[in-house]
């Protein structure tokens, strides 16, 4: 049994594969991922220059999930350039995926830009939900704003499909603005969802925060944002399943998961927390009980459950 997917002209050799912060930063990380199961090569969220990032500590994992204030750690757009031709020689068939992220229009105009006219990167996830950096609130939050640099993004000539990483939204008003905005342009696909930003996790014993940036607040990933993710998922399905691909990322560490996130209308899903917690091991364990879960219930294609939750 193979699974693929395909958002415009990039094929997917099947449908999981990393997000974009855990274990995608450096050389030696991306060719980890390459020579996994990963279904596709997604590269840490990169500015126009580099950064350091936040204080240490600044990731920790607890049972349920993980909390990280990284604070967009890369090595600038230029360096992902050189990363991604690289790639794509030792990995000609893996789809790389470029994630973008920028301080004001012009930065994520340039990166679109650059990103566009590079051959070997196959498609762009523009960040428009980066919870972590001090004093600058995540875009997508501000509708007016998004719709402005959305509209801009899609003034930059190119042909390569460009989807939008968006926060959780916790109210299904804000969920339909976000939709009818999104509407409005030529979107290939949506990520749903990032961490759930300016979370704040105790540990009892030192009675201590976990990770120091920020005010000790960090974007929450893994158990706890399941369900959000899902709710997300679903929402934007209803809203958009029609016109573009809805990937899923919140939560999963089980091929159950990502039967459930089919369900719900996700067409692709990406790992974050387990990725970090498991090393790329995770690709093909959580590929193999998803078959193995598909074969249980007698499916034979992802088409017949992407979107068919049933009604109650
Ligand atoms: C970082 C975290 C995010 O959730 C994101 O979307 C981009 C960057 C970070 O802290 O590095």
């Amino acid at each position: 049994m193979t699974f693929t997917a395909q958002i415009k002209n990039v094929t997917f050799p099947d449908i999981i594969y990393n997000s974009s912060g855990p274990r995608c930063t450096t050389p030696e990380e991306l060719e980890a991922l390459g020579n996994s199961e990963s279904s596709a090569i997604m590269m840490k969220s990169c500015s126009p220059e580099s950064r350091n990032g936040n204080p240490e500590p600044r990731y920790k994992e607890v049972e349920l999930g993980s909390i990280n204030s990284i604070g967009l750690a890369n090595h600038g757009y230029q360096k992902y350039i050189e990363y991604a031709a690289e790639l794509k020689q030792q990995f000609p068939n893996t789809p790389i995926i470029a994630s973008i992220v920028g301080f004001s229009q012009e930065d994520f105009l340039l990166l679109v830009e650059a990103f566009q006219n590079e051959p070997s990167v196959d498609m762009l996830e523009v960040n428009l939900s980066c919870p972590n950096v001090v004093g600058k609130p995540q875009i997508a939050y501000d509708f007016e704003v998004s719709d402005e640099l959305i509209a801009k993004i899609f003034t930059v000539p190119g042909d390569k499909p460009i989807g939008f990483k968006l926060p959780p939204y916790f109210d299904p008003v804000h969920t339909e603005m976000m939709a009818n905005i999104l509407k409005k342009y030529p979107v290939s696909f949506i990520t749903c969802i990032n961490s759930v930003g300016n979370t704040l996790i105790i540990d009892p014993e030192t009675e201590r925060p976990l990770i120091a940036p920020k005010g000790w607040l960090g974007g929450l990933g893994g158990d706890y944002v399941k369900p959000i993710a899902l709710a997300n998922v679903r929402m934007f399905y209803k809203l958009l399943g029609d016109r573009m691909t809805i990937i899923w990322c919140g939560g999963i560490k089980s091929g159950v998961d990502v039967f459930e996130h089919l369900l719900a209308g996700a067409s692709l899903v990406q790992l974050g927390t387990v990725l970090w917690k498991e090393d790329v091991a995770c690709f093909a364990r959580i590929k193999r009980e998803f078959y193995e879960y598909m074969e249980k219930k007698w499916y034979t294609d992802v088409k017949e459950i992407i979107g068919k939750l049933k009604e109650l």
